[in-house]
């Protein structure tokens, strides 16, 4: 794992919040894989749509900058290959038809330095189809969380905010300059449904939002997540579960150029 990045809890990413794959399920249709293909899953995580890709007959290939979640992909899939890598600096032996890519590129704040390996590892004539967080995604719970650690806290945290959530005009942008032409692209609410109940809320905080809970004291994190709670409950409890503000960007784009042939 590249210093600084993300540490993953692989078993309860898989165990608590599979919806993160089961909604990139129909992603999968955009990306309409053919028998023959070679795909890169960037950002597999657990492995559960580099598989889905494998099924339609292509050759997957799933990489992730999470040690651990390359080991529990690995562990899920043994027939597929699977590597730990960092998106802005990947190299393949050969280059691949497409590169699908599931609520990962968020996590990247130096998007155009990912987009630049993306575009070197993609023949021309491929295409990148991708979701991802985009502008305003879960903006409640983040103003919430600030709101609560500068009660507790008693000053307002300068936390380091971990994500890049763009518009479509930015990304198209940054695709466009990479000699990409976006064929499609859509920016939507899903509101998410979490799991666990009551719990669903703090645990989704404590695994996604972590860099704003680094060094509390127990106590305190305690008292901030119930202060988010408190503040969420009238608009995103629904009675059984939690319903987060996701907002997504959704695209597909093809790298400019005639395809390799041989
Ligand atoms: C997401 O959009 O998938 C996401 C973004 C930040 C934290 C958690 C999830």
């Amino acid at each position: 794992m590249r210093p600084g990045a993300k540490a993953w809890d692989a078993p309860a990413y898989q165990q608590s919040h599979s919806y993160i794959w089961r909604y990139g399920a129909d992603l999968l249709d955009l990306l309409d894989p053919q028998p023959g293909e070679r795909v890169l899953d960037l950002g597999c995580g657990t492995g559960h749509l580099t598989a889905k890709i494998a099924q339609a007959g292509g050759e997957a290939v799933g990489v992730d900058n999470s040690p651990d979640m390359i080991e529990r992909a690995r562990e899920n899939f043994p027939e597929l290959a699977f590597h730990l890598a960092d998106a802005r600096d990947m190299t393949f032996d050969r280059p691949f038809d497409a590169v699908f890519s599931n609520a990962a590129l968020h996590w990247i704040k130096e998007a155009g330095q990912a987009l630049d390996s993306i575009a070197c590892c993609i023949k021309p004539g491929g295409r990148i189809v991708a979701e991802m967080g985009g502008k305003g995604n879960i903006e409640r719970v983040v103003s919430a969380l600030r709101r609560a650690l500068a009660t507790t806290l008693g000053r307002p945290r300068r936390e380091v905010d971990p994500w890049y959530f763009p518009t479509v005009g930015q990304y198209s942008r940054l695709l466009e300059e990479r000699g990409f032409e976006v064929s499609f692209a859509n920016h939507f609410s899903r509101p998410t449904p979490l799991q666990e109940g009551e719990e669903g809320l703090r645990d989704w905080i404590r695994m996604f939002c972590s860099d704003f809970l680094t060094g509390l004291e127990s106590g305190v994190e305690d008292r901030t997540l119930t202060l988010v709670e408190d503040d969420l409950r009238p608009d995103l409890f629904d009675g059984t579960r939690w319903v987060v503000d996701y907002r997504r960007l959704r695209f597909q784009a093809y790298k400019i150029g005639p395809p390799l042939t041989g």
